[in-house]
């Protein structure tokens, strides 16, 4: 099916979707079909467990899970699933986001989570590791990335010519 999802959104509640919707934006540049969703490890978790078990079988092919504070979202995603996760710490106002970060990242050996920066720009680099795992078989967003980062670094050239 064409617009099957290949990657999933999901985050531990609807306060994380403004910082989400910034890997959402990047996902949607790319046209690279998407889901989501929100799914708590703490409030929701049986229905955590139910979507990361059905989640390969889907056609999904990496998972991005926002979650803050005691943010094991992603942790108990990688669990139940062989597809790669990418967890985003959430910033949060008593801890900024500190807590949400060794959450997500001080996994046990043998269940990894590819962490990221918290909050927004964790979420846009979120969606760009997402897009170079799939580039990994997919020319078309390989080379789009290979577009990107020239740009990038085109940006940062330009930015010396006016020191
Ligand atoms: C976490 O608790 C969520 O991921 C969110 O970042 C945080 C606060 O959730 P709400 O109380 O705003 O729903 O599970």
């Amino acid at each position: 099916m064409a617009n099957r999802p290949l990657v999933a959104i999901v985050m531990g509640s609807d306060s994380d979707l403004p910082t989400m919707n910034e890997a959402r934006k990047i996902l949607e540049e790319y046209k690279v079909p998407f889901e989501v969703k929100i799914l708590s490890a703490h409030r929701s978790p049986d229905d955590v467990a139910a979507f990361a078990r059905a989640a390969r079988k889907k056609g999904l092919k990496v998972v991005i899970a926002g979650a803050g504070g005691a943010a094991a979202l992603a942790g108990v995603i990688a669990s139940h699933t062989t597809l790669p996760v990418i967890g985003v710490p959430m910033d949060t106002r008593e801890l900024k986001g500190i807590d949400s970060l060794f959450s997500t990242v001080q996994m046990p050996s043998g269940i990894p989570v590819a962490t990221v920066a918290i909050g927004a720009t964790g979420a846009k680099n979120a969606a760009i590791l997402a897009l170079e795992i799939l580039g990994v078989t997919d020319k078309s967003i390989e080379s789009k990335l290979e577009g990107f980062k020239k740009t990038m670094a085109a940006n940062i050239r330009k930015k010396n010519l006016k020191l």
